[in-house]
């Protein structure tokens, strides 16, 4: 079962509290986010994406893909399987020490809380604890009819993996030299113990990962080269520059795969929280998978004539803490109403001010009023003419003060109306989210308007 909200967010202040509330009541209520198995009450801190959440959620995911492929020199792209050969997380360091959690267990109630979580007491009931054990994160599951050792493999608990097993694969068909990079997005699972802050920390969440390729002597120049891009990538979606930072893990911290890391941080309203990695991993993965399958991951160097291990930087990136981190970066109220209709004086209006990328509806067409005919009948060969260019929306329910303000919510960049003059003259006007300013275009003209406004091609 899922905890209710107000005993997740126990500790915020108030005000963060709201904010949390308000951002989780508006992703459910605008079809962006809602539990999984929501009609049996949610399930083990798992999410649904609902329509304009997985607009949103590919739009994230298409914008990082540009980035980190299609704008860069070197780099490729790869979808490996979720299930790989167990013998894969025993190269890793999954299935070791290296990715548990210490736990402790209350003798009477028989919960598990993470130690660096609690004092000497259960949380729940006051019980007695155990002593501390280590709880590995991998999620079991069987391949195969029967349920036995020999059949037990793990969904992949970071999608890097499947990189690196691809490593020479990728090499001898795109003909690669180092320095190059393989990029891919992908599910991910860990058994988390506490999971929560809505999509935050989840048990099933997706990744977006590029393995950086490269002479080891040359490592520390690109950590901190892809630590900058990195830090651009959610400054140019609009993340606002005071929200950011970079926070370097001490020694004691780094992951078991690490030679150095720094986890780029928001300032979410539960305090500031890694939203992605970047780790210099040296040769760890690729001489553990060499000597575990015993084939030869060495890269030959041409102009050297030696064959070495090259190093990996890696930059890791969370879709679903980006799209958390772009829905609170984004929201905004405003008091007294931006619309200055009678009705909307008296409301707050929420704007959601996302980059034009990102919003999950690029278009809204709306007839100025619902009951002339004529007005939804044209308005409905517009919304035609645009739906196979542009994420497009519908809607004659309501006053047209409330569809902006409810397209204003939902961060929708463009909003056209069809009007009496319209059908004179076959004009329409768009309204800016940004600026609120109208102007009147041909609809004849409109795809190649909208194209330049959106800056898409
Ligand atoms: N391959 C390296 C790696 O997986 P990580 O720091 O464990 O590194 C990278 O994870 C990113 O994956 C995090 O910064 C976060 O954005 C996302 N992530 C990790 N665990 C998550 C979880 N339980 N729920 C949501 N996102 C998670």
């Amino acid at each position: 079962m899922i905890k209710p909200l107000h005993r997740q967010w126990e500790s915020f202040s108030k005000v963060m509290k709201d904010l949390m509330q308000k951002i989780v009541s508006l992703a459910k209520r605008r079809g962006f986010i809602s539990p999984s198995s929501e009609i049996y009450g949610g399930f083990g801190s798992c999410y649904d994406f609902g329509p304009l959440g997985v607009e949103m959620k590919n739009n994230i995911k298409r914008t990082w893909w540009k980035e980190m492929t299609r704008l860069q020199e070197n780099i490729i792209g790869l979808d490996a399987a979720i299930l790989m050969s167990p013998k894969v997380w025993q190269a890793s360091g999954h299935l070791t020490a290296g990715f548990a959690d210490e736990l402790v267990e209350c003798k009477s109630c028989h919960k598990r809380f993470r130690l660096d979580e609690i004092k000497n007491k259960c949380p729940e009931c006051k019980g007695e604890l155990t002593k501390p054990r280590k709880f590995n994160l991998m999620m079991k599951t069987f391949v195969g009819p029967v349920e036995d050792e020999a059949s037990t493999t793990y969904l992949r608990a970071e999608t890097c993996q499947g990189i690196y097993t691809n490593f020479a694969n990728v090499l001898n068909s795109m003909r690669l030299k180092i320095p190059f990079g393989i990029a891919q997005i992908g599910k991910a699972f860990r058994n988390e113990i506490t999971p929560g802050n809505f999509i935050y920390r989840t048990r099933e969440f997706e990744q977006m990962e590029m393995q950086w390729f490269c002479q080891p002597k040359e490592a520390p120049k690109y950590f901190e080269f892809w630590k900058k891009e990195r830090m651009k990538w959610y400054v140019n979606l609009g993340i606002k520059k005071e929200n950011l930072r970079i926070r370097e893990a001490s020694k004691s911290e780094l992951p078991h795969y690490a030679r150095s890391a720094i986890d780029i941080e928001y300032k979410f309203p539960f305090g500031w929280k890694e939203i992605e990695g970047i780790h210099n991993r040296g040769d760890w993965d690729l001489s553990n998978h060499s000597k575990y399958s015993g084939q030869d991951l060495k890269y030959f160097d041409e102009g050297t004539k030696k064959k070495y291990f090259p190093y990996i930087i890696e930059t890791s990136a969370g879709a679903d803490r980006s799209f958390l981190t772009f829905l609170i970066d984004s929201y905004q109220e405003v008091k007294g109403g931006r619309t200055k209709t009678t009705e909307a004086k008296k409301e707050t209006e929420v704007l959601l001010k996302l980059d034009k990328d990102l919003a999950p509806i690029k278009v809204a067409i709306l007839p100025l009023v619902k009951n002339k005919a004529q007005l939804a009948k044209k308005a409905k060969e517009v919304y035609q003419l645009l739906k196979p260019h542009f994420t497009c929306q519908y809607d004659e329910l309501g006053s047209i003060g409330r569809r902006y303000r409810r397209q204003d919510e939902v961060g929708t960049i463009l909003c056209l109306t069809c009007d009496f003059q319209t059908l004179e003259d076959d004009t329409l006007t768009i309204r800016n989210r940004d600026t609120m300013r109208q102007e009147r275009v041909k609809i004849k003209d409109l795809v190649k308007v909208i194209k330049e406004k959106l800056n898409t091609q």
